[in-house]
This record gives C-alpha cells, structure tokens and sequence, in this order.
C-alpha cells in the first residue's frame, strides 16, 4: 500500500476506498476476508481528515430497509455522507457493533504508542489477564454528535482524557497522554462516521477503556497495557427516555467506600452495583440511589449517574470526596446552573432532604439530564413535580444539549469539532 492513503472503508466491509495524492487518483479494492488492520498512521497520512471527509463512498449503498440510501450533509462541499442502514428512531442504550475500534498496548513502565484502528470485533486475551483476574481496568464515556451543517463534535472530551489519567493512577496502570487520548477517540470517530445518528436522533457513544491485559497469577499490576476504543449509536439511556426516573434507596448494599475507588471509573464499581439495580428493577423502579457506607444517611450517586436536588434557587450535589464520581456532566451542569443564576452547593447531601426538595435530576454523560419523577426510601415514596419534568431540570437539560449539539453559542469552549 505504499504512497496509497486509505481513506474510508465502507459497506460491504471488505472494501476500502484508497488515495494516491501523488498521482491524484483514487481506487476501490476489494480485500479479502478478513479485511487487513488499517493503522493510525496509515488512516491518517499523508491526507488531512479533512479530505477525507471530501470522498464520498463511491459504490456502495446503505439502504434503510426499503432500499432508500440515508444521507446527510458533509460540511463544507455539497458532498454527502451515507448512514449506517439502522432504524435511527429508535435507538436506545444498546451496544451496536459499528465498523473500526482503536488498538493501542504498552508493557508495564513503558509509555503508550502506535495506536491503530482495527476492524471492529472480538480480542483475544490471555485467561490470566490482570483485568479478567483483578478487575484492573478503567473505562470512559463521552459522545459525539453530528450537526445539520455535516459538522461533529465532542464535548469536553480533554475532560475524559484527564479522569482517565487520574483513574490509571489509582489503579497502577499506564495511560494515554490527553493528546493520545484525543487524537485517538477523534480518529475513531471519523472512521465511524456512518454511525452517527442524525442530528436530533441520538449520538455516538464513545467507550474508551484502559484494561491490565498481561498475564499475572499473583495479585499484582500486569505486564501489558492495552487502550482501545469503541463506538455504538444510543439514544437515551433510560427506557423512560426523557421521561422522569423512578429510583428507590439502598440502604443496605453500598456502591463505594472511603479510601476505596469509588471516585475512579474502574470497572468493578460497576459490577458492584448489579445486584441492586437488577432487584430494583424487578420491583419496576428504575434504578438505585446508593448512601454513603459510614452513616448510611448521605447521599452518594445512582448506579449510572451523580444526582442533584434542587430547592427554590439552591441546587444541591454530594460533594466529591473519593466515594463518588466526578462526572463531567455533573461539572458541567453545575458551571450551567451558575451561569444562569442558581446558586449552587457541593456538599453533604442527607437522605431526609430529598423528601424536601422541589426537585431531583440526575446527570451522565450517557443519562444527560434526567429528572427524577419519585424517590422511594424505607418504603416511603415521594413524588416530585405534578405531570411530569420540573423547570429547572428542563431548564439544564435544554441549556447543556443545546451546546452538545452545536445549536447555541460555545461560550464555555467546552465542544470541539472533528472537520
Ligand atoms: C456514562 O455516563 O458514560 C457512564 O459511564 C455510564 C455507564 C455506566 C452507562
């Protein structure tokens, strides 16, 4: 492939559109089963994205069912790009394979390089694995979305990059610089493209993950890193979609403890929370609103998402002390909720004020804003708002993705554009 840019692989998958910028010509060749790796360096040099945002797939057709190809607008040409032949009305928060993930590995007490794009599918690990023996591994959650203008963009995704960071030291792993991390997820994200929704029908989710995937028996870090990044189509999280929530407290099980890495995004605290969720679920709530463990009288965060009450012009959130996770949503909002005039505290939230409180929402990056209709506790259920989403959850969740999606003014210069 030498001198030869590969520039988008479309449907069916074992096509590749390739460049010869020297000789200004283009090709489409068939590869064979499976189709070969396609590195980083390669997808990337010697073009610039931007041109390759310029090629349209040339000969193949994504057909919505009824044989009409999907397309929306490419920015900056009246060039347009096909979508992915899935019913985008009605996404939810499932996993969807879409066509490349990102590869990336370091031995322990080396640094991170030469990351690649793969074609999506299954990797291989060794059985002893630190992460399938010890749970040493991280993951990350952002989105991008595609505007009516062909444009895509990230929210605050240096904001990942750096939790991560904070995260792999916690739990003794190496990890992507920003700028690796950056470049990595906007690559993924290009190659992908298809699988944005369009605008207004969801976006695309972004799963970084940073896993111990060396082999160890002992308790010990591994041997060998590995970075990788995923992508799905979702819609919204909750299947109540923007519909209020119905959460009941824990009292009993706990989702972190102090000194413990409830303040990371490490995989176990995710398992650690299945047990109540599935038994809240199967009493039709929800989700879970988890206590601190010590007074089991604080609140703490829901299995998916920080929480936040709001009282008159006062929005409460339990402060970030190690037990909970500094969401970038949460951070986001609360900068949003200032900058309209609410006052705003982090600090200890206790259970009883919920049965006070005008109104609670919760926040993600894969939740957004989500209002909270009831909270039940110790069989006490309480409701908020009279039909439906109070106004200051409306308010935020209006505010926060009318910026994600390019629709209002960046004044934060939290979003940044992929063309
Ligand atoms: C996210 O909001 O990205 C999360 O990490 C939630 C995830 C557990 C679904």
């Amino acid at each position: 492939m030498e001198n030869w840019a590969v520039v988008v692989a479309g449907p069916p998958s074992n096509q590749l559109l390739l460049l010869n910028p020297s000789r200004n010509s283009a090709v489409i060749k068939l590869l064979p089963t499976p189709p070969p790796l396609l590195t980083h360096r390669t997808f990337l040099s010697p073009l610039p994205l931007k041109l390759q945002k310029q090629t349209p797939f040339a000969s193949c057709c994504s057909c919505n069912g009824n044989g009409n190809a999907l397309r929306v607008a490419s920015p900056s040409s009246n060039v347009t790009t096909e979508l992915a032949d899935i019913d985008w009305d009605n996404l939810g928060f499932g996993f969807m394979s879409t066509d490349y993930m990102y590869i990336m590995k370091c031995s322990q007490g080396e640094n991170f390089s030469k990351g690649e794009l793969q074609r999506f599918g299954n990797i291989e690990l060794s059985p002893s694995a630190g992460i399938l023996n010890y749970g040493q591994g991280l993951f990350e959650g952002l989105k991008a979305y595609r505007k009516h203008d062909g444009n895509i963009l990230l929210f605050r995704p240096e904001e990942n990059a750096l939790r991560l960071r904070m995260g792999a030291e916690r739990m003794c792993m190496p990890s992507p610089t920003v700028e690796q991390f950056l470049e990595a997820v906007k690559v993924t994200v290009v190659a992908n493209e298809r699988w944005i929704p369009p605008p207004g029908k969801g976006s695309l989710y972004i799963r970084p993950l940073l896993m111990g995937s060396g082999a160890v028996l002992g308790v010990a870090p591994a041997p060998e890193y590995t970075f990788l990044i995923y992508v799905s189509p979702v819609g919204n999280y909750f299947k109540e979609g923007l519909a209020p929530i119905n959460l009941i407290v824990e009292t009993e099980m706990h989702r972190a403890t102090r000194g413990g890495t409830g303040g990371v995004k490490t995989i176990g605290n995710y398992a650690a929370v299945l047990k109540a969720q599935s038994a809240a679920k199967a009493k039709g709530y929800s989700d879970v609103l988890y206590l601190d463990s010590v007074h089991k009288r604080y609140l703490e965060e829901v299995s998916s998402c920080n929480v936040f009450l709001v009282k008159g012009n006062v929005i409460s959130t339990p402060a970030i002390k190690g037990t909970i996770l500094p969401g970038i949503t949460r951070k986001s909002i609360i900068d949003v909720a200032l900058s309209q005039g609410f006052q705003v505290e982090e600090r200890s939230v206790t259970v009883d004020e919920l049965l006070d409180a005008d109104e609670v929402f919760c926040t993600g990056t894969a939740v957004v804003v989500s209002p909270v209709g009831s909270i039940t506790f110790l069989g006490k259920r309480v409701t908020y708002g009279i039909d439906g989403i109070g106004r200051v959850s409306q308010q935020l969740y209006s505010a926060l993705t009318s910026l994600q999606m390019g629709l209002t003014e960046d004044k934060m210069d939290w979003i940044v554009e992929l063309k």
